[in-house]
């Protein structure tokens, strides 16, 4: 019924939805909730925080695991599945552009961030399982972690479109994806404690 494009397809569409649900979360962190925290005190945030990050940190976690699982499928789907043969091979007909390698490069490591470091410190500190006196670090590697995820997504994004979408993989494309999509982040960075403060 279904054949393999039609499954690659609905991959994708898995795959990008779950990806906009997991990138959505992490600019809202990054770009609404780190100046939204800033601006609160601690009884503003011991009445916000509870109620509003472990909703969000569920859409952020599991959309997380979505993309990066339907993202390995894709990868043996359109890489390691031989349509000849009917069977998979680790060197498939098609060979990954760099443009993908350097995409599931940033996403795993992105993916890695989340489930290892942002969500289990939100999880101790949110549940009142962090010890005190290791607040300000563990406050400080997931801050770290979140923000080397946010300025990971501008070039990942280029490396995931441009697989299929740019038709150099010369090193100097790569590098100005790099420029270009951290360049992009920072600015939105910049940008995010100044803007939208009054309607
Ligand atoms: C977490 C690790 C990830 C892995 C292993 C992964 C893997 C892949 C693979 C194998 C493809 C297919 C490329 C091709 O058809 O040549 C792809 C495409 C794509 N991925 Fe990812 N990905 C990951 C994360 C993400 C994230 C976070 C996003 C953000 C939205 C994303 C968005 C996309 C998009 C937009 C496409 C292109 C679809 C197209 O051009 O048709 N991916 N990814």
């Amino acid at each position: 019924m279904f054949n393999v494009n039609d499954w690659q397809f609905f991959f994708r569409w898995l795959h990008v939805i779950a990806g906009i649900t997991w990138i959505g979360h992490l600019y809202f962190f990054n770009f609404v909730n780190v100046p939204l925290q800033a601006s609160l005190d601690d009884a503003g945030k011991k009445a916000a925080n509870p109620k509003l990050l472990p909703r969000a940190l569920w859409w952020f976690r599991w959309g997380a695991m979505i993309t990066f699982l339907s993202g390995l499928v894709m990868y043996a789907l359109v890489y390691m599945y031989d349509p000849t043969t009917g069977g998979f091979a680790a060197m498939g007909p098609r060979h990954p552009s760099s443009w993908i390698l350097m995409g599931m490069l940033f996403g795993i490591i992105m993916w890695f961030n989340v489930w290892f470091i942002i969500w289990p410190i939100n999880r101790r500190i949110l549940s009142g399982q962090m010890p005190a006196e290791q607040m300000a670090g563990a406050r400080r590697r997931a801050y770290l972690a979140s923000r080397t995820n946010t300025y990971l997504s501008g070039p990942m994004l280029f490396g995931m479109l441009g697989a299929n979408h740019i038709n150099t993989q010369s090193p100097k494309a790569l590098i100005a994806s790099l420029i270009v999509g951290f360049v992009a982040i920072w600015a939105a960075i910049w940008h995010s404690d100044k803007v939208g403060q009054t309607v």
